[in-house]
């Protein structure tokens, strides 16, 4: 019999989609989240909510106690690289401050299992691509820095005899660029200002705004524009399952890039968005975005060699497709 799963910020995007993975997988969920920018009815229906603040470490420890969790992942956070220049020091506050918070309520609850999301944010401009896990790490935003100080600090907790019980070990998934929705559309991508490419793109396919803009297009680049590894929100819910999966049969603490390996220029992405949705968008070009590398792209070996994971909807135009989809829902 399985211990229950805490998920802090499952009725966000990616924590909706995994703990639909969960729950699909037939694991108890609990989902803790503020629906700050979550939403209620993505929480799977079988998950208990507690509706609070992932910060609040005497809720935390409440929650963990009452339904004997052994594991957790933690999604809850920031996550938009441009904002966090205008506003960095709330980006400390919930990714370092209220992620740490939890950290300690987890250790001090004898917590197990720590699955964190992580982000290729840490990286900053990698020297070669695909980038592995090994790579110098040089964020060049305050959200990629907020995202790896918690990554050192869940390290630092998981080593020997750190924590309370001592036997503490968590993976960390670096995520590249997350996009698509779940089959049976349960869950799929909301934000209350949307800032990622092909949510935007497929606002803009279904009328919801009139255009979009390319930012920059003079980076060193085949066609100027940014390039991206692109990745389905299901596959990588996937790989959160066997993340968990491989630390409660014992394995090592990890941390794993999760993408495709394959890159696409944001030219390459509208191109697709329009192939797609058949019918042209309305683009125009204006200047860099802050704290944009010129590319990010994965080395996910370690994810298929050490979890087994393969990917099942590596295909940019279906990706799209469910996003269209969602978006049109
Ligand atoms: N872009 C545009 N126009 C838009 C929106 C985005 O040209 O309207 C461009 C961006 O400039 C960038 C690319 O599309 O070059 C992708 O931008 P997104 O905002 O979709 O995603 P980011 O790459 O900024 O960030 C995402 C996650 C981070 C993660 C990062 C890793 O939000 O958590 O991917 O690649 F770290």
């Amino acid at each position: 019999m399985t211990s229950p799963i805490l998920v802090a910020g499952g009725a966000g995007y990616i924590g909706s989609h995994v703990a639909l993975a969960l729950a699909d997988a037939g694991r108890k969920v609990v989902v803790l989240d503020d629906l700050s920018t979550g939403r209620r009815d993505l929480v799977p229906a079988g998950a208990v909510f507690v509706q609070g603040d992932v910060g609040d470490a005497g809720l935390v420890r409440r929650i963990l106690a009452e339904h004997g969790c052994d594991g957790v992942m933690m999604f809850a956070g920031s996550i938009i690289v441009s904002e966090s220049f205008q506003a960095p020091l709330p980006y400390w506050r919930n990714n370092v401050g209220a992620g740490f918070a939890f950290l300690d309520a987890c250790v001090a609850a004898g917590i197990r299992h720590f699955v964190y999301s992580s982000t290729a944010a840490v990286y900053g401009e990698p020297d070669r691509l695909p980038v592995p896990e090994g790579a110098a790490l040089r964020p060049i935003s305050p959200y990629g820095r907020s995202k790896l100080a918690l990554e050192w600090a869940l390290a630092d907790a998981c080593s020997t005899g750190a924590c309370s019980t001592g036997t503490m070990r968590f993976a960390a998934l670096r995520y590249f660029n997350v996009a698509g929705a779940d089959a049976a559309m349960r869950s799929g991508q909301v934000s209350p200002v949307a800032t990622h490419l092909i949510k935007i793109a497929v606002e803009a396919a279904t009328g919801k705004r009139p255009g979009l803009a390319i930012y920059g297009d003079d980076y060193p680049t085949p066609d100027g524009t940014c390039i991206r590894d692109y990745i389905h929100v299901s596959d990588l819910a996937e790989a959160h399952v066997r993340a968990l999966g491989h630390l409660e049969a014992g394995g090592d603490s990890l941390i794993a890039n999760c993408g495709y390996g394959r890159g696409y220029s944001v030219r390459d992405v509208l191109d697709a968005v329009e192939h797609v949705a058949g019918k042209r968008l309305d683009i125009r070009t204006e200047g860099r975005r802050r704290g944009d590398p010129p590319a990010l792209v994965a080395d996910s070996s370690l994810l298929k060699r050490v979890l087994g994971w393969s990917p099942r909807h590596d295909d940019l135009d279906l990706m799209i497709r469910s996003a269209l989809d969602w978006e049109a829902r």
